[in-house]
């Protein structure tokens, strides 16, 4: 019903238009599932993220920070009629060489598997090389995490290396995967 109120909005220039999904500009309203997801433990356990448990005025820190911060472009997962899925993000971004760091987060487990995180991350790699003209996008992965792994792989990403036991979680160091993806090596999923 909501939805068919806003229609209009859904082909507004500002939303990232993929196959399976849009992406959005993440809003004040979204905050309540990004408190959940943050204190998800099997998304802090396969995204790396910090294991304290996080308060709302942190995740609102959080919402101010990204959204505010010029290295930082996040945007909103939605599915074709409005479900907000999760999180993708260009971080560190360096404007002057063309350089981004990606990070995907679906957070609604029910929907992993179903081909929305390699849609998401294909759409923003599509839109960063092809808007924002960036060259070079990275992104970094546990060694546990395969289905990540492959997400990145399908759209063209390559292993370049491994950082040997540069993250601490559940009382064990481990290796984060490098990945890197040149504007001419992007792949459609
Ligand atoms: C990682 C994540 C973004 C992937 O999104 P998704 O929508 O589940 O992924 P997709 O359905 O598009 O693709 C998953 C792929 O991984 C494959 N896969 C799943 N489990 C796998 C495993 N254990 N080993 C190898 N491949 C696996 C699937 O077969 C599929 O590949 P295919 O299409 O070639 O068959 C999502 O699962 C997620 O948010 N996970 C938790 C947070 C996280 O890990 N974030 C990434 C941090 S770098």
């Amino acid at each position: 019903m909501r939805w068919r109120r806003f229609s209009g909005l859904l082909e507004r220039p500002g939303v990232i238009q993929g196959k399976l999904i849009r992406l959005w500009s993440v809003e004040r309203h979204d905050l309540l599932k990004n408190y959940q997801w943050a204190n998800d433990r099997e998304l802090i356990r396969l995204a790396g993220m910090n294991p304290l448990p996080k308060s709302v005025w942190e995740v609102e820190r959080w919402y101010e920070t990204s959204t505010t911060s010029p290295n930082t472009q996040i945007f909103a997962i939605k599915s074709l009629d409005g479900e907000y899925l999760g999180n993708i993000e260009l971080a560190d971004m360096e404007v002057r060489v063309g350089r981004a760091e990606v990070g995907v987060l679906i957070g609604e487990h029910s929907f992993w598997g179903k081909g929305i995180g390699s849609d998401a991350v294909y759409t923003l790699c599509k839109f960063a090389f092809e808007e924002l003209r960036m060259h070079r996008l990275e992104a970094r992965v546990l060694e546990h995490n395969e289905r990540a792994r492959r997400i990145f792989e399908k759209v063209g990403f390559k292993t370049e290396g491994v950082e040997r036991e540069s993250h601490y979680s559940e009382g064990k160091w481990w290796n984060v995967k490098l990945l890197g993806l040149l504007d001419r090596e992007l792949d459609e999923p």
